[in-house]
């Protein structure tokens, strides 16, 4: 037996960071963060997040934040096999949903997480109401916090829920934080008890 992956994701300010540690704590899991801020690789994101003035090339940044991805592999995995849900806010399809915003190409955004353990539920809270997301405290202090932005990154995140087949969507127009997270624990729930199939990849 080993523990499921879980990945929640969704624009920015959508109540990911609420939920998923919400969702932990239930599960008793591992909760990894993307990007992980505090890595080698993290340092460097954090810096290109928070300060504006500093740009870089978007291919760059985009196999940075895969990086980032692949520096926690082993931690993933090592939880997964010992029985340790690990449940993850934001993951490869961040990745993928931000940089193709900026005017990548999906294959080529999907090339270097080739390889990843893919999850077996990916959770997408989504928002129709993208003004009262903008209004949220703490909306525009970083890089990609743009609202023409996040109106590409929804709709690049709708492509991707029609290519990967273990997406589930939550609207979260007008809930509260505990509606959302019941909704997430019905779909979760199922999987608490482990799996007998192996991780698949990327
Ligand atoms: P975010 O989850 O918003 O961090 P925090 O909760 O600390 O504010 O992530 C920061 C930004 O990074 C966010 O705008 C999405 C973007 N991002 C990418 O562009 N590519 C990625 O692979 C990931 C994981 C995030
Ligand atoms: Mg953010």
């Amino acid at each position: 037996m080993r523990a499921p992956l879980i990945v929640i994701e969704g624009l920015d300010r959508t109540g990911k960071s609420t939920q998923t540690a919400k969702l932990c704590k239930r599960l008793n899991g591992y909760l990894v963060k993307f990007p992980n801020r505090e890595t080698r690789i993290g340092k460097l994101l954090n810096q290109y997040l928070t300060d504006k003035s500093n740009p870089m090339p978007l291919e760059v940044a985009h196999l940075l934040f895969s990086a980032n991805r692949w520096e926690m592999i082993k931690d993933i995995e090592d939880s997964l096999n010992k029985g340790t849900p690990v449940v993850m806010d934001r993951y490869v399809y961040s990745g993928v949903a931000y940089s193709m915003a900026k005017g990548l190409d999906i294959e080529w955004c999907l090339a270097p997480d080739k390889g990843l353990p893919k999850p077996d539920i990916t959770i997408f809270l989504k928002a129709n109401d993208l003004d009262s997301i903008s209004q949220r405290e703490g909306f525009g202090e970083e890089r990609y916090e743009v609202a023409s932005l996040q109106t590409s990154v929804r709709n690049n995140f709708e492509t991707l829920r029609s290519r990967f087949d273990e997406w589930e969507v939550i609207l979260i127009d007008g809930k509260d934080i505990d509606q959302v997270h019941e909704q997430i624990w019905k779909l979760v729930c199922p999987l608490a008890r482990g799996l007998t199939t192996g991780l698949n990849r990327f």
